[in-house]
Parts: structure tokens; sequence; C-alpha cells
């Protein structure tokens, strides 16, 4: 690998919910800010820039991490997923976006990218989960609006489709 200087900025490219992405940062710059500044990816949102809030939570080769505790130039060649890339197509939330549109699980959205991040990834690989595990999970992100009870409900209900869903696709191949 080059050796990075402190002040050059260096190309960096990596996939992006599935597409080429490609930009440049200098080695000190934030993934979240990358993301953000350099591609335009407002989804990813920045809270206290310190790894406590978890507004800022993408996926990096399939592993949850803090993008404001990630330096840009560590994802080169990586696949990042961000919450632009949930939808399952344009115009169409996922199940869990759908949940939390009828459970009113955000009110100011600030903390809502990350944590449909973490639940999406959850969820994918447990969708019988406790209420105590979900709660659980959401300790690692703040929100100051909700009182977390309507995201609760609607992770619970996402996770109940989401293994009828799982049923269906199994007694279809039955
Ligand atoms: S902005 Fe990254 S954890 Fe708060
Ligand atoms: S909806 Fe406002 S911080 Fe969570």
């Amino acid at each position: 690998m080059a050796r990075l200087t402190a002040t050059e900025r260096h190309a960096v490219r990596f996939r992006l919910n599935g597409y080429p992405a490609e930009g440049h940062a200098e080695p000190r710059m934030q993934l979240t800010d990358f993301l953000r500044h350099e591609l335009g990816a407002t989804g990813t949102h920045v809270g206290c820039e310190h790894g406590i809030c978890g507004a800022c939570t993408v996926s990096v080769d399939g592993m949850l991490t803090r993008a404001c505790l990630t330096l840009a130039v560590q994802v080169d060649g990586c696949d990042v997923r961000t919450v632009e890339g949930l939808a399952p197509e344009q115009g169409r939330l996922s199940i869990l976006q759908a949940a939390f549109r009828r459970h009113h699980g955000l009110q100011c959205g600030f903390c809502t990218p990350g944590i449909l991040m973490s639940l999406d990834r959850y969820l994918r690989t447990d969708s019988n989960p406790t209420e105590g595990q979900l709660r659980e999970l959401l300790s690692g992100h703040l929100c100051r609006c909700t009182g977390y009870t309507p995201i609760i409900r609607a992770a619970m209900e996402a996770a109940a489709l989401i293994a009828s869903s799982l049923q269906k696709e199994d007694h279809a191949h039955v």
C-alpha cells in the first residue's frame, strides 16, 4: 500500500450500496465526512462524533461500524452499506422502514439511520427476537425523542412480518 501523507488527498474506491463509489480523502478524514461531503450520501448522520450516539452506524464488509470512528481510507476496496441502501427499490420501503412509519418510530429522525442499520442487520440473523434483546441492541443508540417504545413496537412487528414471509418462502419450496 502506498505511504499516506498527512495532507495529501488520496483516491478512495469502494462499493456503496452495491454501486462503485470513488472520491478523495486526506488520511484523517472520517468516513462520515467522506460519505456526506465527498459523495453527497447524507443519509448517514453525524451526532457525537466519538462513538456514543450510533447515528453514524453503517455496515462495512458486513460488520456494523461507527463511521465517525472510521477513516475513509480504511474502507478502500470494501463493501459499504448505508441507510440509503435499505429500501428494496426506489419508492418502496423495506419491511422495517414501513413498520417505523406505521408506529411513528421516529420524530426528528436524527437517530433513525443508525438505528435502522442496526435493526436491519439484527433481523436478518434473528427474526424472532425478544423485546429484551431489542432493547439491548438499542442500548448502542441514543434517541432523544421517542422514548424508544415506538421503535421497539416497530421492530417487533417487522420481525413478525419477516418471520412470516420466510415461512411462506419455505412452504413455497416444500
Ligand atoms: S456520530 Fe458516530 S457514534 Fe455518534
Ligand atoms: S427521533 Fe429524534 S433522536 Fe431519535
